[in-house]
């Protein structure tokens, strides 16, 4: 394989014989020269390339315009120009795929609402070059995370016939004709099934197998609330641990958003830089007052009488046994703790039949981690793991004993306490980056009534 750019510009010493392929960013002409910078996506910067006008290659300049594909052979020499250490002389010029002038990325500056018309184009800017480097690190940084702590890597399903998060937003997946009239059990399993909005329940049923085991994957939910935060397709990060409590799963969710600033600061300071110049400001500050403030917990009680005597006016009534809003969730991360905030003991009324009841008949040992600018970026719970109360608490949500009688099963056999959660992975990837809409870290978002590319 032939170096990267990347690796190229983080040469220990020249070298006559180097070749490097990439897209123009820019041109620039002098009598005795011109100038190319060429990145190829592999890191922030491109790598400068200059062509003698005395080569025989130097012709073919002229029709090189930004954006176009190039393969430079030359020597990599000190570069005489300010802010770089490395630049090829060039001795050979291939045009690998040639752009006009109507190639879209000509300037720099576009916002990000014309960059998301040119989804299949964008991830050659800066701006999204390093929140997709970002993504890619993170992700990595996840599995690595887990591995190292003993979890088990599940892939549950993407196609199921159980609603977990019992909400009713699942994509139905179906080989049935349109308008036909036939029957569920016609359809291709039988009965009607969707895409999943979680890998939970499966990942119930791994870890009263094997311990630890964690499933990373996408999930999908027809919620039709077009705002910044919510995309119809998302990727989860859901680890699920037998002989475990809430307790111990909140430790393990506040370290998790810790481990990934630490991977920010160590595996991705030049996305940082340039995303704490030129998209948030306050980004690497705010980071690193996360990682410097110890983890605070509120329990909803709590949360609500703040909320209540904070004096201000919000557009939700708050009131306990409502849920907490997003204004109420941000109010308290941002205004009230200055940081990161783990909720806990939720109103049972206002969660999922999963989750287990607390010995005050009123509450359900649940959780939720909230972060400034951001509000929840992670919901788990303690599982109910007796029979009685389970079975209690689907007959109230009306689900079916039928239906869920494998998961019912995980109770009939060896039952244990176990707990788990669920992380946002665009959520975590848009408190890292300061990108503000979740639509600008998802490669090619899905959104209500957007599917393009
Ligand atoms: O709170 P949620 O709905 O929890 C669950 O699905 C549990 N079954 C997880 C578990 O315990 N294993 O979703 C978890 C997280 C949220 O905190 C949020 O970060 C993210 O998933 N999320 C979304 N992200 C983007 N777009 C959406 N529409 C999202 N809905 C949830
Ligand atoms: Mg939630």
């Amino acid at each position: 394989m032939r170096p990267s750019v990347s690796h190229l510009l983080a040469s220990e010493s020249p070298s006559p014989n180097v070749t490097v392929s990439g897209w123009v960013r820019t041109r620039r002409d002098s009598k005795a020269c011109s100038f190319l910078e060429v990145g190829d996506g592999s890191c922030f910067r491109g790598i400068q390339v200059v062509v003698d006008a005395n080569l025989p290659c130097s012709s073919l300049v002229q029709q090189i315009l930004t954006g176009a594909a190039v393969e430079v052979e030359g020597e990599l020499v000190a570069s005489p120009a300010s802010g770089q250490k490395w630049e090829i002389q060039a001795r050979e010029l291939r045009v690998l795929g040639l752009a006009d002038g109507t190639y879209p990325l000509q300037k720099k500056g576009h916002t990000p609402e014309f960059l998301r018309t040119i989804g299949h184009l964008r991830p050659r800017t800066n701006l999204y070059g390093s929140v997709f480097r970002v993504r890619s690190r993170m992700s990595f940084a996840i599995h690595r995370f887990f591995n190292e702590r003993g979890f088990f890597h599940v892939h549950t399903p993407i196609i199921t016939a159980s609603d977990c998060e019992g909400a009713g937003e699942m994509f139905r997946v179906t080989t049935l004709k349109q308008g036909a009239q036939s029957k569920p059990e016609e359809d291709f399993f039988g009965k009607p099934a969707y895409l999943t909005v979680s890998g939970q329940l499966q990942g119930e049923a791994f870890a009263c197998a094997m311990g630890k085991i964690y499933t990373f994957g996408p999930t999908f939910r027809a919620e039709n609330s077009n705002t910044t935060r919510h995309a119809a397709e998302f990727w989860m990060i859901e680890p699920e641990m037998a002989f475990c409590d809430l307790e111990a799963d909140m430790s393990l969710a506040e370290e998790n958003i810790r481990d990934l600033i630490r991977v920010m600061f160590e595996e991705c300071a030049d996305e940082l830089d340039f995303l704490t110049k030129f998209v948030d400001k306050a980004l690497t500050q705010r980071l690193r007052q996360t990682l410097d403030k110890p983890s605070e917990r509120l329990s909803y009680t709590e949360a609500v009488e703040i909320l209540k005597k904070s004096g201000r006016k919000f557009e939700y009534p708050v009131e306990w046994g409502e849920a907490l809003q997003t204004e109420h969730e941000r109010f308290l991360a941002e205004e009230h703790i200055k940081g990161p905030v783990t909720i806990f003991d939720y109103p049972r009324a206002i969660k999922p039949f999963y989750m287990r009841q607390n010995d005050d008949g009123r509450t359900v040992a649940a959780m939720d981690v909230l972060l400034p600018g951001i509000g929840e970026i992670i919901g788990g719970s303690q599982r109910e793991e007796r029979m009685d109360h389970l079975l209690a608490a689907m007959r109230l949500s009306g689900l079916s004993e039928d239906e869920y009688s494998w998961y019912l099963d995980l109770r009939r056999f060896g039952s244990v306490p176990h707990a788990g959660y669920g992380m946002g992975f665009e959520r975590l990837l848009m408190f890292v980056t300061g990108v503000h809409n979740i639509r600008d870290v998802i490669p090619f978002a899905r959104t209500p009534g957007h599917a393009d590319f």
